[in-house]
């Protein structure tokens, strides 16, 4: 097949002509149209208006612009080339205002602020009042089906402000991001009319363009997958200046297939951004003063730059200790560790996390610099999904749940005092009352910092789906999640009274939600430590007193705890590289 494969269809819907254009690409599947026709006497009367654009767009693309959009990112210029059919001023954003919503996880809050990075250039303003948008864009989660439901309630709230808008504005657009768009296409667009324009995960770049066509009164969609969209050329904007922390997304996308899950559906083919751009994003976070940068991916140990010829000649991938893929093994490219060490180099005041990892990717070397590194967290998510072999096998994990414990033992030996969190899902396919008790005697047995439960949600086109039973009841699997959350309470707090009477580096984040007289921070572990807001001694600074501002490094003597909260009394203002000596 021709890498670039352009199919016109004309399609006759009721009593609405609609035409849609879908570009096929096998290689960079980053700019296609798919436009239709909307009903609704509002679309009709622009419709009306701006017949000019309809048949420009009937006439379709050229093929130098399918050439143009086909050029690696990097070369791209920062201002697109209008395509044909619509005129520079159309594309722009013309200073309307876009509100964004963000639903889901940690990879969609940093895919939200890539979103308004493309819009911004385009012309757009971001506004934060609803009322006042021109244009609203939900960034949506697909993981399960309440996550989709919440969008679904959303779009009807939403509706009401459509149908409410004055003449005289500009018509107010609705677009879903994300994971809901690339999963379900244009059934959205079928079921909510009001939807103007949809963008899966790699479509972002797309956003003008959609929004320009859907100006005309036409829905919009780009909804293909790439197989080396990293959005690596598109910064994300800092949008508080108080914040102390930021998310780097470093890749995107899995190829690990575990029968549960929507993701490799939903975001595509792992693929890694190359390490020169992930460094010079995380430098410029630290010259704006930032304190923490969170690496982000699906996968994120599964790291691996193959950008340039000469890192492929590595050797090939060590997983952790009894552990297996079910994807095909690779070979090459910078891994993981080199990406830690390097980017750990580029301030030792900045603290790194790193989130969502793989239990299969946890080599030595990986294990060795997070023991090392001052600045790298020792803290470590380890995704159990559940602690039975047997369910563990139907889920398609590639290990054990005696080779998992053996990685908890091999960590906590190389990392004394990290602290560990984990996934559960209660209630899979074939999950029997014995398998549920083996995750329960897993809780107690590591005993986890932190945890994320959750009842199983059959998706559609995943494994489990097409192969497996959906068979455990309703009631039997919140009846077996509360289990899990009780224990799971239960041992947190164990494991945080732990840290009662020690003194722990706490990185400020501002004052408390719960009372203005305290101030609240994360410790190395993430847990969240408050503490009250007292004048302290800088160490660092020959003693002076000052009170503790956001991204300031402050000791905090632990006095009392909960499964999910620590509380202390602050000591002193110091620095990451100070405080080592003293913990
Ligand atoms: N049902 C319930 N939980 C799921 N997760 C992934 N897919 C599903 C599903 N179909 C959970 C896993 C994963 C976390 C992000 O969400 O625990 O690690
Ligand atoms: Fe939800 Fe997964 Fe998509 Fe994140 S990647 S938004 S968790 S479906």
């Amino acid at each position: 097949m021709h890498p670039l494969q352009c199919v016109l269809q004309a399609q006759r819907r009721g009593p609405w002509a609609s035409v849609s254009w879908l570009l096929l690409r096998t290689c960079r599947a980053q700019s296609s149209v798919h436009g239709t026709t909307c009903p609704g006497p509002e679309r009709q009367q622009e419709n009306g208006v701006r017949k000019d654009f309809s048949s420009r767009l009937a006439a379709g693309p050229t093929f130098q612009h399918f050439l143009r959009s086909a050029l690696d990112p990097q070369e791209k210029p920062d201002v697109e080339d209008p395509p044909p059919y619509l005129t520079v001023d159309e594309l722009s954003g013309r200073q309307r205002k876009v509100y964004l919503e963000t639903y889901g996880c940690q990879m969609n809050v940093n895919d939200t602020e890539i979103a308004w990075s493309v819009l911004q250039k385009s012309g757009y303003l971001r506004t934060r009042n609803l009322q006042e948008a021109d244009v609203i864009l939900l960034v949506t989660c697909s993981i399960r089906e309440k996550a989709e439901q919440t969008i679904w309630n959303r779009l009807h709230q939403l509706k009401a402000l459509k149908t409410k808008r004055l003449r005289s504005q500009v018509p107010l657009r609705i677009g879903i991001l994300g994971c809901m768009a690339e999963r379900l296409k244009e059934e959205i667009l079928n079921r909510e009319k009001m939807v103007d324009i949809l963008a899966g995960p790699d479509a972002y770049r797309d956003l003008p363009r959609l929004l320009a066509v859907a100006e005309s009164g036409q829905q919009a969609a780009n909804v293909l997958l790439s197989l080396d969209e990293t959005y690596a050329d598109v910064m994300p904007v800092q949008t508080s200046p108080s914040a102390t922390s930021a998310f780097v997304s470093i890749m995107r996308g899995c190829d690990n297939m575990c029968s549960y899950c929507i993701v490799p559906f939903t975001r595509g083919r792992e693929r890694s951004r190359p390490v020169a751009s992930i460094l010079e994003e995380v430098r410029k976070l630290s010259e704006q003063g930032l304190k923490e940068v969170t690496l982000l991916g699906q996968n994120v140990n599964s790291f691996r730059d193959s950008s340039e010829v000469q890192f492929n000649n590595a050797v090939s991938t060590n997983l952790s200790r009894g552990f297996s893929t079910n994807c095909k093994p690779k070979q090459g490219g910078l891994r993981f560790a080199h990406l830690l060490d390097h980017v750990s180099r580029v301030d030792p005041e900045m603290r790194i996390r790193f989130t969502s990892p793989h239990p299969k990717d946890f080599p030595d070397e990986v294990l060795q610099l997070i023991h090392e590194r001052d600045n790298i967290c020792k803290q470590i998510h380890l995704p159990a999904q559940s602690g039975s072999s047997r369910v563990l096998e139907a889920m398609r994990r590639g290990y054990s749940r005696e080779a998992y414990v053996e990685l908890v033992h091999h960590i906590r030996e190389s990392i004394p005092g990290v602290s560990l969190s984990s996934d559960f899902i209660a209630g899979f396919c074939g999950e029997t009352e014995e398998d549920h008790l083996q995750t329960v005697s897993l809780l107690r047995e590591v005993q986890y910092n932190m945890g994320f439960l959750f009842a199983y949600s059959m998706r559609q086109k995943t494994r489990a789906y097409h192969r497996l039973k959906d068979d455990v009841p309703e009631e039997v699997k919140l009846r077996r999640l509360e289990e899990l959350i009780t224990v799971f309470r239960e041992e947190a707090t164990k494991a945080n009274m732990a840290s009662v009477g020690c003194t722990q580096l706490v990185l400020v984040e501002g004052v408390s939600k719960r009372s203005a007289t305290d101030l609240c921070g994360r410790n190395d572990g993430n847990l969240k430590v408050i503490f009250p807001n007292v004048e302290i001694e800088d160490v660092s600074n020959s003693g002076v007193r000052v009170r503790a501002q956001p991204g300031d490094y402050v000791l905090v003597k632990i006095t009392s705890t909960s499964s999910q909260t620590l509380k202390g009394h602050v000591l002193c203002r110091t620095t990451l590289k100070d405080s080592s000596a003293y913990c």
